[in-house]
Order: C-alpha cells, then sequence, then structure tokens
C-alpha cells in the first residue's frame, strides 16, 4: 500500500502588523479583552495590491524549496481557501500557472472555511494513496480581513491573513496515518458569510459580504467537538493520548487550543501556538503553524502529529501524521 508523507513545508505571511492598540480605534475594545478572552496579540493585513493567490504562491515557493523539488515536479494541487481570488478560475489554477507546474495536472480549490487545509490535505492524501498522483502540492490561503466588517467587534479582531502549504510524496513508509472529515450544514447560520450569487443575490455593499458569527455558541460547538474528534482519530489508529507528540490545531481562540490540550493530557508546550501572532487566519492556520514549529526545531523527524480544525460550515476534520 502506498503512503504519502509530508516532504517539505512553507508558509507566507503579508508585511502589515495590525495590533490590539489599533483595533481600540475601531471599535470598542481593549488590547486586554482581546489577549484575555482570544490569546490574540496581532494579526497580518494583506495589502491593497495582493490577493489569495499571492500570499499562496509565495508560501508554496518556500515549501517546493525546503521539500527539495520543482514546480516540474508536481501533479496535483489542491488549495483550502474561503476567500478566492475569484469566482473563477480557482485560485489553485492560478497558482498552478504562476508557478509553471505542469499544464494538465489537476488543480482545483476545496471549500471548508477554517478545516480548508485539513480537507485538502484528506483529498490529496487520497489522490497519492491510489495512484492518481505522485507529488503534491497542498495549500491553505486565505485573506480573511478582507471578509471583516469593522465596525463590529465580536469579529473584526478575531482574524488574519496568511498562507501555508505541504509537499506530499508517495512513499512507502507511513505519513499520513489517517485523516477524518466531518460537517453538519444544520446550524450555518451561527458562522457564515451570507453573500454570493445564489437566489437573493444582490451587488457588494458595505454591510453584505462580511463574517457574521454568534461566538460563544460557535465557541462551545468547537470545543465539544474537537473533543470528540480527537477521541476519534486516536481509536482509528489503535493510539493512546500518550502516543501523541505534538498538537496542531486550528488557531482560532487559545481557550479552544487549551481545551483540546486538556483533552489529550497535552502540556502546551506540546501545543504549536501561533494564534498570539496571526489571529484566525482560517484555513492557512494548520500549515502556517506546522510550518514555524518545523523551521524553528520544535517538530522533528519522527514525532506523531495531531492536526484538528473546526469551523464554518460547520466544517471539522483531522489528521494524524508520523512526520
Ligand atoms: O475558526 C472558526 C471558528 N470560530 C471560532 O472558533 C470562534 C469561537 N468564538 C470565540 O472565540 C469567542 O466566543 C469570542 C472570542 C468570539 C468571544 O468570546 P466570549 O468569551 O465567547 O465572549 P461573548 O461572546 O460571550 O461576549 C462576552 C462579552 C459581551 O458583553 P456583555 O454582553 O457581557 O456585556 C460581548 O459584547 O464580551 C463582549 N465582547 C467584547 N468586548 C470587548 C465581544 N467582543 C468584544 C471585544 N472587545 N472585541
Amino acid at each position: 500500500m502506498t503512503h504519502t508523507r509530508i516532504i517539505g513545508t512553507g508558509s507566507y505571511l503579508p508585511e502589515r502588523v495590525m495590533t490590539n492598540a489599533e483595533l481600540e480605534k475601531l471599535v470598542d475594545t481593549s488590547d486586554a479583552w482581546i489577549r484575555e478572552r482570544t490569546g490574540i496579540a496581532e494579526r497580518r493585513v494583506v495589502a491593497d495590491d495582493q490577493s489569495c493567490s499571492d500570499l499562496a504562491i509565495e508560501a508554496s515557493r518556500a515549501a517546493l524549496e525546503s521539500a527539495g523539488v520543482t514546480p516540474e515536479d508536481i501533479d496535483l494541487v489542491v488549495l483550502g481557501t474561503c476567500t478566492p481570488d475569484r469566482i473563477f478560475p480557482s485560485t489553485a489554477c492560478l497558482v498552478q500557472r504562476a508557478l509553471g507546474i505542469r499544464s494538465g495536472a489537476p488543480a482545483f480549490d476545496v471549500s471548508a472555511a477554517c478545516s480548508g487545509f485539513v480537507f485538502a490535505l484528506d483529498v490529496a492524501n487520497r489522490f497519492i494513496r491510489t495512484g492518481g498522483a505522485h507529488r503534491a502540492l497542498v495549500i491553505g490561503s486565505e485573506t480573511m480581513t478582507r471578509l471583516l466588517d469593522w465596525t463590529d467587534r465580536g469579529t473584526c479582531v478575531l482574524f488574519g491573513d496568511g498562507a501555508g502549504a505541504v509537499v506530499l510524496e508517495a512513499s512507502d513508509q507511513p505519513g499520513i496515518l489517517s485523516t477524518h472529515l466531518h460537517a453538519d450544514g444544520s446550524q450555518e447560520e451561527l458562522l457564515h458569510v451570507p453573500w454570493g450569487v445564489g437566489r437573493g443575490y444582490k451587488a457588494l455593499d458595505d454591510t453584505s459580504g462580511k463574517i457574521k458569527m454568534r461566538g460563544n455558541e460557535v465557541f462551545k460547538v468547537a470545543v465539544r467537538t474537537l473533543g470528540r474528534i480527537v477521541d476519534e482519530t486516536l481509536e482509528a489508529n489503535g493510539l493512546t493520548k500518550a502516543d501523541v507528540d505534538w498538537l496542531v490545531p486550528h488557531q482560532a481562540n487559545i481557550r479552544i487550543i487549551q481545551a483540546t490540550a486538556r483533552k489529550l493530557g497535552l502540556p502546551m508546550e506540546r501545543v504549536v501556538q501561533t494564534v498570539k501572532y496571526h489571529g484566525n487566519t482560517s484555513s492557512a492556520s494548520i500549515p502556517l503553524a506546522l510550518d514555524s514549529a518545523i523551521r524553528d526545531g520544535s517538530i522533528k523527524r519522527g514525532d506523531l502529529l495531531l492536526l484538528e480544525a473546526f469551523g464554518g460550515g460547520f466544517t471539522w476534520g483531522s489528521a494524524l501524521v508520523r512526520y
């Protein structure tokens, strides 16, 4: 049976740093409240002349370099985002063209909000394991700040922009041990961007096309759901909590991350934490966190990683990875 290994990672953050102090000038909030309730100190904001694909391209270049492969070696691109450059072509196709990944290789986006990277990883893993691809570029890239209502203190303090990418390769050695995806569309109104080209479509104005969230309700569902998926993932592999070396969680709120770490019995030193500096970058958050912990030497080859995410849809998912 073919396995899938992560052979390289990369990430990119826009230059502009936005601190909590800046947000104090926009809405009735405080640095102390944001830090205490979310763990966020600052986030990055995309430049006016940048789009999702630009961030993805930079992260992908870094991932290819770290993997020691060239764009011609890639035969599949899967990109998780909820902030694509355009309706179509997909952002993955824009990345394919910009990097010179060979024409004919499939490239497509996956829409699963904050779970987008885990969903994309699952799809690429299935391609590789069934012989449909040999070397895949899997990306999470977001320009979440473009979806923010800067007068809504319940959401505008939470999100940031960035991108992360991994290169996957077919291997006879186990890498991605299992992936677990779920969705429940029944609670859509708790977290959504209620705009699109569907029924009731109208041109964008200042109030449409922005994230709407009932944060406290989402928080409770997220904690409960992520607790369950930890059990599901370990059970599927016949492993116990003690086997996990690193939790690489979606970075939405430090209190959600702490709750999952408690559930795993993992000390926070074994949890990759980037929410303080990135905020919630949706599908970019896990590959950003993974890349930072690999580059700073925390995560080492052979470590067992548990990746997990929860987001709009609702969607949620996990991956257990022998790095
Ligand atoms: O990644 C996708 C999934 N998304 C998430 O996982 C986000 C989940 N939710 C959260 O992270 C948290 O619910 C928030 C950070 C959004 C809010 O924290 P909370 O502890 O759940 O606060 P809350 O919504 O219960 O609000 C508590 C108070 C309210 O004031 P009153 O009604 O008690 O007077 C809010 O109006 O905090 C107020 N509040 C704020 N105060 C200062 C809400 N936002 C702010 C703010 N600054 N930015």
